[in-house]
């Protein structure tokens, strides 16, 4: 099973102390440090967890790193104050906004008023845009580039393979879907989701499988066929009494069925999680050297 794994963990690690070296020298250079803000509004324990997270790889690699909780209840033109405050901020490359907001947070209109040279999550438009047309100049969605890294550092060969990806996000299937059909990746890709009607019939007939569709252990072993190399994007919390915290963590992938069917599979945790904070690393870095030279 232990050669089965891809452990994004140590792959993320890899990356981040690629990016450490780099940021060193260019500090030396010049005495300026990417400057990476988070912003959270309310207090969703995940989305606290992954906040933070964030906060404290940005501070671990010498970023600046700036760290705003809102409460629960703001209003739309206080968040869209603090974005603007940030966007004139010259000590800030790249601002976050953390999803899901509340309800009464129109989030398409934060996004669209984020600067998109600050962008670093990928999510506005001017961004999607860029990625989809395969220019250069966007910043490709933290957690989509993070699966295809994971691909590419595990040898896994795209060109001309079957990928199937499951689920249709803007943050995840989406531009998952734009990446795996670039030049050089030449993947061809089917999108299905909770309502394909068939979906075991779709994945099997995958190389590659991308799950991303938010339900617990959705996919199960005998949708997989033998041989598939099977990413799993999902963090669910399942209730589970046995738990210290009364829950555990698991993916959209049924490990159990699904591990022995694959060639290789990643891991909940431990798999793409600490890839995206790794490429939101990466992208804070890049928006540093877009903004500075
Ligand atoms: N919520 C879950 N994933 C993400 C992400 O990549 N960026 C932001 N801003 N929110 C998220």
């Amino acid at each position: 099973m232990e050669d089965k794994l891809i452990r994004g963990k140590v792959i993320a690690d890899e990356i981040i102390a690629e990016l450490r070296e780099e940021v060193s020298s260019l500090k030396e250079k010049s005495g300026k440090v990417p400057g990476l803000a988070v912003v959270l509004i309310g207090e969703d324990p995940a989305s606290q967890v992954y906040v933070n997270s964030k906060e404290k790889m940005a501070n671990s690699l010498g970023y600046h790193s700036v760290k705003i909780v809102l409460p629960l209840d703001s209003s739309q033109e206080a968040v869209l104050a603090v974005v603007e405050e940030l966007n004139n901020d010259p000590a800030i490359h790249g601002i976050l906004v953390q999803s899901p907001p509340p309800p009464q947070i129109d989030e398409e209109q934060i996004i669209l008023n984020i600067n998109p040279q600050k962008d670093v999550d990928g999510f506005h438009p001017s961004n999607v845009g860029l990625v989809f047309t395969g220019a250069k100049d966007g910043f490709p969605p933290c957690t989509p580039w993070g699966c295809l890294e994971l691909l590419k550092r595990s040898k896994v060969e795209t060109k001309g393979k079957h990928a199937v990806i499951v689920g249709r996000s803007n943050i995840v299937g989406k531009p998952m879907a734009s990446l795996m059909i670039q030049k050089g990746v030449d993947s061809t890709v089917t999108i299905c989701h909770s309502r394909t009607a068939d979906l075991g019939a779709e994945i099997r007939r995958a190389d590659i499988v991308i799950a991303a569709v938010g339900i617990p252990e959705f996919i199960t072993g005998d949708m997989v066929s033998e041989g598939t190399v099977v990413i799993d994007v999902g963090i669910n919390r399942v209730d589970d009494e046995t738990r210290p915290r009364g829950y555990r963590l698991c993916g959209d992938v049924d490990f159990e069925s699904v591990a022995p069917k694959a060639s290789l599979i990643t891991p909940v945790p431990g798999g793409v999680g600490p890839m995206t904070i790794a490429m939101l690393m990466s992208n804070t870095l890049l928006a540093f050297k877009r903004i500075e030279n």
